[in-house]
């Protein structure tokens, strides 16, 4: 059971916030597979920019399926609370505030894990998002700024001593990017410090690891990422895993095949065509990755249109049987 303000629910798998992946129609799918938690890609905290057809299609709204958890991005308090208390307004049921993001675009505003070296921001921004909203606020964060600048454990304080209702915490540091391997002992100490529900991420790929990561840290959850990207139904194999100890069998290819086309349908309705099309190779990319399927999806990446793309996956007859049959 993961207990997220007055929100809760037995899945203790959450999917990440993933800018360019975690839309809306992907968020449907993992949900179509049994996720129930799920986090919107980051959406910047200047209001200003929501007019824009990137931030119009980033926002959540009522008529989005519950819970809608959504990430807001920045580094000025005022901006992050004003932002939260219009996502909020529009659908958002739970605020995550993102302290994880190493990209530049946004370090070099002082925004993402940039925020982790100034910890009387940290809490200035925090206590304002808090006050600002009625909804659960959430924080997600890396282990720190850098190997010798690790201060998950005193941002975690902060957050428990505000009001945030629970932390996601990505086991790296900003310089390590996405090297190396994920430090679950640095999660573990955050565990232990503070007594919010505490998320573990990071390079959590399988049921078994996620179960590994749980019993290593004390986690309450796991989020799960770039693992999900391609493999949608992996998440709610992940928690049938941790509820029951056994492991689900993958969708099968006609399983498969329908999720895929419906998906495409999806992008290019929210997307428009174009847009749609194009972003749709990507997911399609990935979902091939774990079958052997190269020329196919050399031709797939050819094709123009929504409908050449529906049709392309329906004569994917030869149905390519994904390489694992359970995820393990
Ligand atoms: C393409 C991509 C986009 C991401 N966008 C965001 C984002 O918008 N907000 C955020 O907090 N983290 C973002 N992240 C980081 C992930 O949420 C997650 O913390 C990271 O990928 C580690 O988890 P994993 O090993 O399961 O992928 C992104 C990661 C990737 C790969």
């Amino acid at each position: 059971m993961l207990t997220i303000g007055t929100l809760s629910h037995p899945s203790r798998v959450i999917v990440a916030p993933m800018a360019g992946v975690t839309d809306q129609p992907f968020r449907n799918v993992c949900r179509h597979f049994g996720a129930f938690w799920v986090v919107s890609e980051m959406i910047t905290s200047d209001t200003r920019l929501w007019h824009t057809r990137k931030s119009q299609g980033r926002l959540c709204y009522h008529d989005e399926v519950d819970p809608r958890w959504v990430q807001i991005a920045g580094g000025e308090p005022a901006m992050l609370a004003d932002a939260a208390r219009q996502c909020a307004e529009l659908g958002a049921q739970v605020i995550d505030i993102n302290m994880g993001c190493p990209a530049k675009k946004v370090c070099n505003r002082a925004a993402g894990s940039a925020l982790m070296r100034d910890e009387a921001l940290v809490a200035h921004i925090l206590a304002a998002v808090v006050r600002a909203v009625d909804v659960p606020v959430t924080l997600k964060m890396r282990l720190g700024w850098s190997r010798t600048s690790r201060n998950a454990v005193d941002i975690a304080r902060i957050a428990e001593d505000t009001g945030i209702s629970l932390v996601t915490v990505h086991g790296r540091t900003r310089a390590c990017k996405f090297e190396g391997e994920a430090d679950y002992d640095g999660i573990a100490e955050v565990k232990a410090a503070v007594s919010i529900p505490v998320v573990a991420n990071g390079d959590i790929d399988s049921p078994r690891k996620a179960g590994e990561v749980l019993r290593h840290t004390g986690c309450d959850a796991v989020m799960v990422g770039r693992a999900a990207q391609g493999r949608p139904w992996l998440p709610a194999a992940i928690d049938y895993y941790l509820n029951t100890g056994d492991f689900k069998k993958n969708p099968d290819a006609s399983e498969i095949k329908a999720m895929l086309v419906t998906h495409i349908i999806h992008l290019s309705q929210f997307y428009g065509e174009v847009m749609g099309v194009r972003i749709a190779r990507k997911h399609v990319g990935w979902y091939l990755q774990s079958v052997e399927a190269p020329s196919f999806r050399k031709w797939f990446n050819t094709l123009q249109t929504t409908g050449e793309q529906v049709d392309a996956i329906e004569m994917m007859s030869a149905s390519p049987e994904t390489k694992q049959k359970y995820v393990a």
